[in-house]
């Protein structure tokens, strides 16, 4: 698939999805409570999805079963909610998208619930500061390579491992355009920004080993070696200067 660049209306409606859905991303972070059942994510997703007139983009996408992603713990991405109960102690990562005429937003979070490990709060910490130093380098004239370079030497200058399996993406009317974004990568290669692209930057940080395998339901995927795991993602557009961040409330 071609990369798709985006006019100033387009970006202005994708950043009505990113503030719709960074709403509901960020309720969802304080709605979080031990003892509360994932599946009770989920429902507010579809109740504030629909009241804010957007499509939960997740639903139904491959055969999704389910409006947003809980991923606990060595759980990196791609967890189904179900009726799990949260722990004070966990690590929740919220992956979450919407539809919005046509085009798509797609943001994630990782938060802690309760009392979390200092070890566990330095992952979240610095994969929060890893997605913007990912934002910082997006700018035109600059190359898919740097943003993954930017957010790889960040993340293993503080000693955690970067996935390399799952990455960053193109986003418009389709959740996942090109160009891919690696989250690791050497400066000056890739594939060359340009004002109106739009790009989802989602680096996801393991505690242990960076390689991932994937449950038996086929969608949740984990550490190899049951470390911990953070995500963090945006939507952002590239403009001819700084990159506009569209998943803001
Ligand atoms: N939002 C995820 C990403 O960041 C993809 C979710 S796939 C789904 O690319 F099927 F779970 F929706
Ligand atoms: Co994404
Ligand atoms: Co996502």
């Amino acid at each position: 698939m071609a990369i798709v660049v985006k006019s100033r209306d387009e970006i202005a409606i994708m950043k009505e999805a990113g503030r719709i859905v960074s709403g509901v991303r960020d309720l969802l972070v304080d709605s979080l409570r031990p003892g509360m059942v994932e599946l009770e994510l989920d429902e507010i997703v579809r109740r504030e999805f629909k009241k804010a007139g957007v499509v939960p983009t997740f639903l139904g996408y491959h055969g999704y079963p389910a409006t947003v992603c809980i991923s606990i713990n060595d759980e990196i991405v791609h967890g189904i909610p179900g009726t799990r109960e949260i722990q004070d102690g966990d690590i929740v990562s919220i992956d979450i998208g919407c539809t919005y005429k046509g085009f798509v937003a797609d943001t994630a979070v990782s938060a802690g619930v309760g009392n979390i490990s200092p070890e566990a709060q330095r992952l979240i910490d610095v994969t929060r500061e890893a997605v913007w130093r990912g934002i910082r380098a997006s700018r035109a004239g600059s190359k898919t390579g740097d943003i993954g370079h930017a957010i790889q030497t960040y993340v293993e200058g503080e000693g955690l491992a970067i996935v390399r399996e799952y990455v960053g993406h193109g986003v418009g009317r389709q959740m996942h355009e090109d160009p891919q974004v690696p989250n690791y990568g050497k400066p000056d290669t890739g594939t060359p920004l340009r004002p109106g692209m739009v790009i989802a930057i989602e680096p996801m940080v393991n505690l242990g080993d960076w390689r991932t395998k994937r449950d038996d339901d086929e969608w949740t995927v984990r550490t190899i070696d049951g470390a911990l795991s953070a995500h963090f993602e945006h939507t952002l557009a590239i403009t001819d200067g700084e990159a506009e961040v569209l998943t803001l409330p």
